[in-house]
């Protein structure tokens, strides 16, 4: 496996609060499967054709990465993460891990991650590891071909029920926007995006928003594709806010016993309430000719 510049690496500490261990892996993989059923079995929405190079950035387990890699058997496919990733034996030959920090992408010692060399750049669920949001679009800008296409797929961070957003007096919510904002963080990625790309030059930017559901209620309203990313989350999204709090409001002067205070405080809000979700944009534009 080759690597991004690992001095950069440093400079750039990684404010991703998840260790990538067994159970996140597991996590991440049921979780993928989830999303794919959400869009119909669909993975991307990018009008992506006959692509000869691919990038998946923060691929994490690979993924979307091996969902690329099986349905463009002729292109090359390159997954970065800044965590090793998981042995597969099933991983398409046209798949390349490289461990790396995504800021370094135009540094990479990969021959192949070069600028104008990609057909499609993708990211998923970025959110809470992603520093300097603009500054990685325009790096995707710089890799892609004309014509290349890039796509974020990200949560929004408040939850809403049908009335508008609900958590706004929530006290680990705050604690944890303020912890975000001061790592660098911009939980807000996901409604900016599209302005994003605009401004680093990309055309026909498209938006498309799914629900993050917490729970069962999409479903129950028909749309049946939501059933299961709703019981899931409604599990996941508790367990994973009380494991990242710690990390996330660390040097903010919380003491240990209000840190488990605010993790109380995620068991209570989280409980499934009628209409409680997040939303996921879907963001995709293309570099002009
Ligand atoms: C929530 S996971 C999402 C993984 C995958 N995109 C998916 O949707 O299943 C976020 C991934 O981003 C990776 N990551 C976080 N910060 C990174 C960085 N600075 N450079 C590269 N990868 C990073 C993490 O290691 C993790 O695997």
């Amino acid at each position: 496996m080759s690597s991004l510049n690992i001095e950069n690496k440093k400079a750039h500490k990684n404010s991703y609060q998840i260790p990538p261990n067994a159970s996140e892996h597991q996590r991440l993989n049921r979780q993928h499967e989830l999303i794919q059923e959400m869009m119909f079995g669909e993975v991307f929405h990018s009008p992506v054709q006959h692509p000869i190079r691919i990038l998946d950035v923060g691929c994490g387990t690979g993924a979307v990465t091996y969902h690329l890699g099986t349905r463009f058997p002729s292109a090359q496919i390159y997954g970065v993460d800044l965590a090793t990733i998981p042995l597969d034996p099933k991983k398409p030959d046209n798949v390349t891990f490289v461990q790396g920090d995504y800021h370094d992408l135009l540094g990479s010692e990969e021959p192949h991650i070069i600028p104008g060399s990609m057909d499609f750049v993708f990211s998923r669920l970025l959110i809470s590891g992603m520093t300097s949001w603009p500054s990685y679009i325009l790096t995707c800008h710089t890799l892609l071909k004309p014509n290349g296409w890039l796509e974020i797929q990200e949560t929004e961070f408040p939850y809403y029920d049908d009335s508008g957003i609900i958590s706004s007096d929530w006290k680990w919510c705050h604690a944890y926007q303020a912890g975000a904002r001061a790592k660098g963080l911009d939980l807000s990625c996901a409604i900016k995006a599209a302005a994003w790309m605009r401004e680093s030059g990309f055309d026909d930017v498209h938006v498309i928003m799914y629900c993050w559901p917490h729970g069962e209620r999409m479903a129950d309203r028909g749309h049946e594709e939501y059933r299961n990313l709703g019981v899931f989350l409604r599990t996941e999204q508790p367990k994973l806010y009380q494991a990242i709090l710690p990390n996330m409001v660390s040097g903010m002067g919380y003491s240990e016993e209000e840190i488990r205070e605010l993790q109380r405080d995620v068991l209570e809000t989280l409980k499934v309430e009628e209409g409680k979700h997040k939303n996921y944009w879907v963001t995709f534009g293309r570099k002009p000719n």
